[in-house]
């Protein structure tokens, strides 16, 4: 029987130690802020949104929701940026991806100031991370480091394997793992045997968006499984990567999917926007 690691209770615990920090720079006259720009009426994006203001509200965090119709249009919105990065109540800036059809996200994301962006999506912060001295974390690799760390499980020196190369979680998880001195190895659709890879994992952190994918000959008896993905079912409930009944008995310890990983993401954002604010955390 695998530990399971419980994301819900660890980001409970950070948010209060998150909420303490916002008082105390309140205080100091300074009130942490967050503006979240959303654009268009994507159910998922609307929900995500409606929790980071919860979250924030939660904590003592201002948020200021910025939504904003899908014809807005590009001018307008790089205006809205813009105008963001110079208010000085707006500590940090979020523009919930993925942008209507006929946006250039890279270019909407690029146009955050770095010393804004709360996603650490901005190359000059993808740079930071990248030779090992961050401004911000990105959120759903330091929801698993943190979580790790809870957990007592350390990576120096242990192989780590990553499934999935996105911008966004695969390779920036990556860079964590090995700054934090794992053997690091990245998979993607193109690797070859990807079970002869993931059974050498001591670390095996799975963020790939496809139900089913991990099964339980996969794994390696004792192994750490984080679980990153969120799959819908056909019964409209949520799933991971990883086949939970196979896996969960041959692994030490693993992330259960809801209430893993995705509580840590969101705890992460709020621990950056009180950086941003001038907090210490
Ligand atoms: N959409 C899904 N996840 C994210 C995220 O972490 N940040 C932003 N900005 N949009 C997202």
């Amino acid at each position: 029987m695998a530990v399971l690691m419980d994301g819900k209770a660890l980001a409970a615990k950070i948010k209060a130690e998150i909420k303490a920090q916002a008082g105390a720079l309140r205080a100091k006259g300074t009130v942490p802020g967050l503006a979240v720009v959303i654009v268009g009426s994507d159910p998922a994006s609307l929900r995500y949104v409606k929790h980071k203001k919860r979250d924030c509200a939660e904590c003592d965090i201002e948020s200021y929701e910025y939504a904003l119709p899908e014809e807005t249009g590009m001018t307008e919105l790089l205006e809205l940026i813009d105008r963001l990065n110079r208010d000085p109540k707006v500590h940090g800036i979020l523009v919930q991806m993925p942008l209507p059809k006929g946006y250039d996200e890279q270019r909407v994301l690029y146009s955050i100031s770095p010393s804004k962006d709360v996603d650490a999506f901005h190359p000059e912060n993808v740079g930071l991370i990248s030779i090992g001295t961050p401004r911000f974390l990105p959120c759903t690799p330091a929801g698993v480091m943190a979580m790790l760390d809870a957990y007592g499980i350390d990576p120096k020196g242990r192989e780590c394997v990553v499934v999935g190369r996105s911008n966004i979680v695969g390779k920036p998880q990556s860079m964590l793992l090995l700054q934090r001195h794992g053997t690091v190895t990245v998979c993607h659709s193109r690797t070859n045997n990807l079970a002869e890879v993931t059974r050498r994992a001591d670390i095996l952190v799975c963020a790939v968006g496809k139900m089913g994918l991990i099964t339980g000959d996969m794994v390696k008896p004792g192994a750490v499984v984080v679980d990153v993905a969120m799959n819908v079912k056909p019964d409209g409930k949520l799933t991971g990567d990883v086949v939970f009944s196979e896996v969960e008995p041959k692994a030490s310890c693993i992330t259960p999917v809801p209430g893993g990983v995705g509580p840590m993401t969101r705890v992460m954002l709020l621990r950056n926007t009180i950086t941003a604010a001038g907090g210490a955390l």
